[in-house]
């Protein structure tokens, strides 16, 4: 891994400048890979994906789902902080990462994933979920706690945990996935 995270470093620093890769991170041969959609301020800072509120929201889950994070492998579909600057502070606010983004980083998404080559991929939302499959057509809200196949890879989808915070409406829904997944584990 440190090879390829070397040459990501290094591709993305040619493209988007300084901005701070946030590398996956976790066990390199994991039975199971976590993927979300991007870091945010807290993970730029730290450097480690699911760091600060999003990490909290994560311990919650993998209590929940009986699993230590220490065992897993977890990364984000883009690993720049997408951000653009709040008309009213002045200051980065997060945003949906771009085409440009996405062009570049998912490619090397799908190396990471022969590299770590996990027995199950867990995507948090959408964006995970359509750049894993590779089809935008897909909608978290039709396939969330069912177990999908594609070209040999495992596939569970679920919510993206902070998505379940602003949607309470989502959350026993959310709960009865994480059974599922801890049973199918
Ligand atoms: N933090 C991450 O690293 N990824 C997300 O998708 C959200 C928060």
């Amino acid at each position: 891994m440190n090879e390829f995270n070397k040459r990501m470093e290094e591709e993305s620093k040619k493209r988007f400048g300084e901005r701070r890769v946030v590398f996956g991170d976790g066990k390199i041969n994991a039975e199971i890979m976590l993927i979300g959609e991007a870091p945010g301020g807290e993970e730029e800072k730290q450097g480690r994906p699911f760091v600060g509120k999003a990490g909290k929201n994560l311990d919650e889950f993998l209590e929940i789902v009986g699993l230590d994070r220490a065992d897993l492998y977890i990364s984000n579909v883009c690993k720049l902080r997408p951000f653009k600057l709040s008309p009213k502070t002045g200051k980065p606010v997060n945003r949906a990462p771009n085409r440009e983004e996405l062009d570049f980083f998912v490619p090397l998404l799908h190396e990471e994933i022969k590299i770590v080559m996990p027995k199950l991929i867990v995507t948090l939302g959408n964006f995970a979920l359509n750049y894993v499959l590779m089809d935008k057509s897909v909608k978290i809200g039709d396939c969330h706690g069912r177990l999908m196949e594609k070209d040999g890879m495992r596939i569970f989808p679920l919510y993206h945990p902070a998505s379940v915070i602003y949607d309470r409406a989502k959350g026993p829904v959310y709960i009865e996935d994480l059974h599922r997944l801890r049973e199918i584990l």
